[in-house]
């Protein structure tokens, strides 16, 4: 059944907490029949699904577009929405677009970096927010992993703390360290959600494509549990065999 950020938040401690991407109705309802408690409706769609070279080309209308084709395929499952690109620059707009995604199904949102006054005015809003530190793909003008000198852990770990102090209900942490991943989790009573963040947090995101093998570049952290681009070319290839030999139909 579906749950508020609220209740997944109990986990913490207890089970360790598996989130996954999904971007249609299909894979979403693969997703939820597996028993997934939270999908992730993120911008990483630009890049694995849409062609684009950066997750600075997502925009509200193709966040709004996926997570309605994803919450048709998981109605029973906690969808969080990423908040795209510029959504949330001022505290206006970061409520405004928020109010958009949930209207779209969402039932909580992602938004990227310290944005401590625009977490607060959602959450007043009474919308549950997830944050995300560490590599932070919408700003980052490289895909290196962050947190490794001590200055820059520090303000990592002072973020995470104040994202908390703001409202955010669980915190994704993207390529650090995995110290700082288990030291941002024991300073935090929310649930911290890893992606290249070592073992330790209280959960792990992976993107869907990655998961499936789907595209032509997977990050040296995530996992391929599948190869499902090879199984395309073979289907695609057999059937313009058998169509060319006259064996379909
Ligand atoms: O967009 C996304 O898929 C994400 C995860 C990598 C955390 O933000
Ligand atoms: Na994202």
């Amino acid at each position: 059944m579906k749950q508020t950020l609220k209740q997944l938040q109990n986990l913490k401690g207890n089970t360790r907490i598996s989130m996954l991407t999904a971007y249609n109705c299909p894979v979403a309802r693969s997703i939820e029949q597996a028993g997934v408690p939270i999908i992730l409706v993120g911008d990483s769609v630009g890049m694995v699904e849409m062609g684009f070279s950066s997750t600075r080309d997502v925009t509200m209308e193709h966040m709004v577009y996926h997570i309605g084709a994803v919450r048709r395929g998981a109605p029973n499952t906690h969808i969080i929405g990423d908040l795209p690109h510029l959504s949330y620059e001022s505290v206006e707009d970061a409520v405004s677009n928020a109010k958009k995604l949930v209207a779209a199904g969402a039932d909580s949102v992602k938004l990227e970096g310290p944005y401590f006054d625009a977490v607060k005015a959602i959450v007043a809003e009474g919308i549950e927010v997830v944050a995300h530190t560490g590599l932070t793909p919408q700003k980052a003008t490289s895909f290196k992993k962050v947190g490794k000198d001590a200055a820059e852990a520090e303000q990592i770990l002072q973020d995470s703390v104040a994202l908390q102090q703001a409202g955010a209900g669980m915190l994704v942490l993207e390529h650090i360290p995995a110290e700082l991943g288990l030291k941002i989790t024991q300073a935090l009573t929310i649930p911290t959600i890893g992606i290249g963040a070592g073992g330790d947090t209280d959960g792990q995101v992976l993107v869907i494509n990655d998961a499936l093998g789907i595209g032509d570049y997977w990050p040296p952290f995530s996992k391929q549990y599948a190869h499902v681009t090879e199984t395309i070319s073979q289907v695609c290839a057999k059937y313009r065999q058998e169509v060319e030999n006259k064996q379909f139909p």
